[in-house]
């Protein structure tokens, strides 16, 4: 058996998605140190309006999110990165406990520490891990009261139709009945928008890209030339997505983890997919997870919805 190096299963999963046609790695591992540094960087882009315009739904929005789910004791955010979006709903819930999960563990703890010195009296309790592996809580974590998931950002957009379902269906499971899932979707599909969205002209989204393969040469022993991957975002109509790829440039030799790969110009590494929901298509996909829309706020650009859902609806199949 091949031995463990590391931890997170980044060689694995390298070396699985550059042997598979088409080449694709698990975009988890874009959300390294360095990854969420430059993804934050991307979030305060003038050309991605979409983080802005969920933390205004949200700072609009807040009271009446409060109102509407009443007393909630644990806040539970898969992802939850440097916690920015939280601090406006955990200031409108003020919940006993809130437990941020996330791969990026450096990130993670620094950010929870931060949060705990604007929030004296919340217990934060962080989790290192993927969740997308399934949904695990803290041992000893009081259950006692009602649940909330949030999961903002359009991370949802990130995960395949099929896995979203079931990531959702997770989220139900995890809130369980009297709790609630709060989601962040973004609608938006007019391609110039979600061009320059993916593909900023500061080359701040391909300088996040490529840092995949900065981490593979760095994390793996790899040989990228850097230089000769291109990032390319392009909006994929059939599938209702963006796809985020690196495009190489010339015919080269790569070695990762001791494996060599034959790239030739044109190959490309597919790293990322961001689905665009319109609610009533969220709303169906929530309803196959076997979640009930309960109230859904749209700006008036029309650039971002949130969903508030509630679990226990069956599940309807596909007529
Ligand atoms: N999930 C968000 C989206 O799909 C944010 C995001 C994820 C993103 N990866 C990205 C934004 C890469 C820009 C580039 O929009």
């Amino acid at each position: 058996m091949t031995p463990i190096i590391d931890g997170s299963g980044f060689r694995e999963a390298v070396l699985a998605g550059l042997s598979a046609r088409p080449r694709r790695i698990p975009c988890r591992f874009l959300y390294d140190t360095a990854g969420v540094a430059l993804f934050e960087r991307i979030t305060a882009l003038d050309s991605y309006p979409l983080c802005r315009a969920e933390t205004a739904l949200l700072d609009r929005h807040a009271a009446d999110i409060a109102a509407r789910v009443g007393a909630v004791t644990t806040v539970i955010e898969p992802g939850a990165g440097t916690m920015v979006k939280t601090r406006r709903l955990l200031a409108a819930l003020d919940p006993v406990a809130y437990v941020p999960i996330d791969v990026a563990g450096a990130v993670l703890q620094e950010a929870a520490r931060s949060l705990a010195g604007e929030f004296p009296r919340l217990a934060i309790v962080p989790m290192v891990a993927d969740f997308t592996a399934g949904l695990t809580l803290p041992p000893g974590l009081d259950r006692s009261g009602p649940v909330l998931v949030f999961f903002p950002g359009s991370t949802i957009g990130n995960l395949s139709p099929a896995a979203a379902r079931d990531f959702l269906a997770g989220c139900g499971r995890l809130a369980g009945a009297g709790g609630w899932v709060l989601v962040g979707v973004d609608p938006v599909r007019d391609p110039r928008l979600l061009h320059r969205a993916y593909d900023d002209p500061q080359g701040v989204t391909a300088a996040f890209t490529r840092n995949l393969l900065v981490r593979a040469n760095r994390e793996l022993g790899a040989d990228f030339a850097l230089g000769q991957f291109d990032h390319r975002a392009w909006w994929n109509a059939r599938e209702g997505r963006m796809e985020l790829h690196l495009v190489c440039t010339s015919t080269q030799q790569v070695t990762v983890a001791g494996c060599s790969f034959l790239f030739r110009s044109g190959d490309t590494i597919h790293v990322e997919d961001c689905y665009k929901y319109a609610p009533e298509h969220f709303h169906w996909l929530a309803r196959q997870a076997g979640l009930s829309p309960a109230a859904t706020w749209l700006d008036e650009d029309g650039l971002f919805s949130l969903h508030l859902l509630r679990p226990g609806a069956a599940p309807r199949l596909p007529s």
